[in-house]
């Protein structure tokens, strides 16, 4: 399963990249407003530290602008994929860009038929919002399990791309699941990480190691 960043945020990149495991990023207009700084100068430094996917939404919401967005953004640098929200401007903005070889991630996605369109029309990612469905009472892994199903039974050239992750479990149910790509907060990659167990053992051998002649 391959691993993306879900930030804006240059100084966790930077860490998670070094890790080696990061094989993209995705962020939104929430995450980029939380940085303070200017969408560039974000964009920039991104694409300088990871060279994998970058996903960048567009906000338009009729399929003209999605698609005038798409070529600004598309064109800032061979890695990025915009974020398109699945909705039916949206289908004809995914549609258009797929005849453009503009990559989209269709994004905010809730039920496995808005993937299904989404695919169809040409996307190259959907992202199921897990965490959000879990916090208005529904189990949001029941709908990736819906997603692997369904795009093995067709072969759609679109990767599932878990998004909205709140915890590791989630993570790892994800990748039970087969599913392509986890799009992980920093927080939760860094408690993928962790385990007491390891810094307990990691400080045994550490004593032992002192108590050997040498
Ligand atoms: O990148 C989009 C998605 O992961 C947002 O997550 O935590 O705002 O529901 P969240």
């Amino acid at each position: 399963m391959k691993i993306f960043l879900d930030t804006a945020d240059i100084s966790e990149i930077r860490e998670a990249a070094s890790w080696g495991i990061i094989d993209g990023v995705t962020t939104n207009p929430t995450l980029v407003a939380k940085t303070g700084r200017k969408f560039a100068e974000v964009v920039r430094d991104i694409t300088a530290i990871v060279d994998g996917p970058i996903s960048l939404e567009a906000t338009s919401e009729d399929a003209e602008g999605l698609v005038a967005e798409a070529r600004v953004l598309s064109a800032i640098h061979k890695n990025v994929v915009v974020k398109i929200p699945i909705t039916t401007e949206g289908l004809k903005a995914i549609k258009r860009c797929r005849a453009e070889r503009i990559k989209t991630n269709t994004t905010l996605i809730f039920s496995a038929n808005q993937a299904l369109l989404a695919a169809k029309a040409g996307t190259n990612y959907v992202s199921p919002f897990i965490g959000r469905l879990d916090d208005q009472g529904q189990v949001g892994m029941d709908l990736v399990r819906e997603l692997v199903t369904v795009f093995f039974n067709y072969e759609f050239d679109c990767e599932i791309l878990v998004a909205s992750i709140r915890h590791p479990i989630h993570v790892l149910s994800a990748a039970m699941l087969g599913a392509d790509i986890c799009t992980v907060p920093f927080d939760v990659l860094k408690k993928m990480v962790g385990h007491s167990l390891t810094d307990v053992g990691i400080a045994r051998f550490k004593k032992d190691w002192a108590k050997i002649p040498k």
